[in-house]
């Protein structure tokens, strides 16, 4: 039996092989572009929403529809503000005028790599910049002036790692910088818990089976900023979540792992990844 990670041209090709040698399953990288050899049974999509052929008979791991749901940035970062998961969000700039909150990053809907990232410490420079864009095309966001940010991996519910990020300046508006390998392990008994919390409860309201959550901290609130499907990974995290993925074969399903308890660490753990401990 062979399963796939799916990944698509420019992105995601080294963290595809990355797990793939990590594997105790035979989970094989495969281009979404490349023809199909084999019939996998598991099928992990990396960021990628290309057709699967006969995909009603394959377990496939992140559906199309999350994928899509999670990459319109600024409807799920606005539908998490309304949770209170992250920092306040509005898409339209009547309603902001109506009730405004300074400062704000103003940004178009869907985004990458810290690009069109516009901060606004006033209202006519708001105006101008959501003019900029048709509307329901950008997003407004309450700037978070940041103590610390982290991204965590969840699978099945459950984390599989946290990486602390580590800006240059502190003072920059986007700590994003997880490609420029500025960032630091957290152990996992350092795991700040109100941010494995928001990560977890931000992942079961996006209906993906596992991402990336950046999450920005102020005090003790934790805030998501998004979701990320195909994270940058090296060798180390490759391997965490090489675990989780041959945990969902070894059982047969990716359902997500409940939450027995919510007090330490070794509750939040994904039980494969805590083996060994
Ligand atoms: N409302 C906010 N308040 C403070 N900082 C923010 C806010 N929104 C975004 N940021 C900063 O900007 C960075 C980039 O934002 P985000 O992760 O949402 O988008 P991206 O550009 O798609 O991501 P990346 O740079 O990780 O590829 C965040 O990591 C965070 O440091
Ligand atoms: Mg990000």
């Amino acid at each position: 039996m062979m399963h796939v990670v799916l990944y698509r041209p420019n992105l995601g090709k080294r963290p595809a092989h990355l797990i793939s040698e990590a594997s105790k399953k035979n989970i094989q990288p495969q281009l979404s572009t490349d023809p199909w050899k084999e019939k996998p049974e598991f099928v992990f999509r990396w960021g990628t929403t290309s057709d699967i052929p006969d995909s009603d008979k394959r377990v496939v791991v992140n559906f199309t529809k999350s994928i899509y749901k999670t990459s319109d940035k600024g409807a799920f970062r606005k539908k998490m503000s309304d949770m209170k998961l992250a920092p306040r969000t509005s898409l339209s700039l009547v309603e902001f005028c109506k009730d405004p909150f300074i400062p704000v990053i103003v940004r178009p809907r869907g985004h990458q790599r810290s690009e069109n990232l516009f901060f606004c410490d006033n209202l006519s420079d708001v105006v101008a910049r959501c003019q900029k864009y048709h509307e329901g095309g950008y997003y407004i966001s309450e700037y978070i002036e940041k103590d610390s940010e982290y991204r965590v991996f969840v699978a099945q519910g459950r984390v599989a790692w946290v990486i602390k990020k580590l800006p240059v300046d502190k003072k920059e508006i986007s700590w994003g910088c997880v490609s420029d390998g500025s960032f630091e392990y957290v152990a996992w008994g350092d795991w700040p818990i109100h941010v494995v919390k928001n990560a977890i409860n931000v992942m079961s309201h996006s209906t993906l089976d596992f991402g990336a959550v950046d999450v920005i901290v102020k005090g003790d609130k934790a805030y998501m900023c998004e979701v990320n499907t195909a994270p940058y990974l090296t060798p180390y995290y490759a391997g965490c979540i090489a675990k989780t993925f041959d945990y969902m074969i070894s059982k047969g399903s990716k359902d997500r792992i409940p939450l027995e308890d919510n007090k330490t660490w070794k509750d939040f753990i994904h039980p494969e990844v805590a083996k060994g401990a």
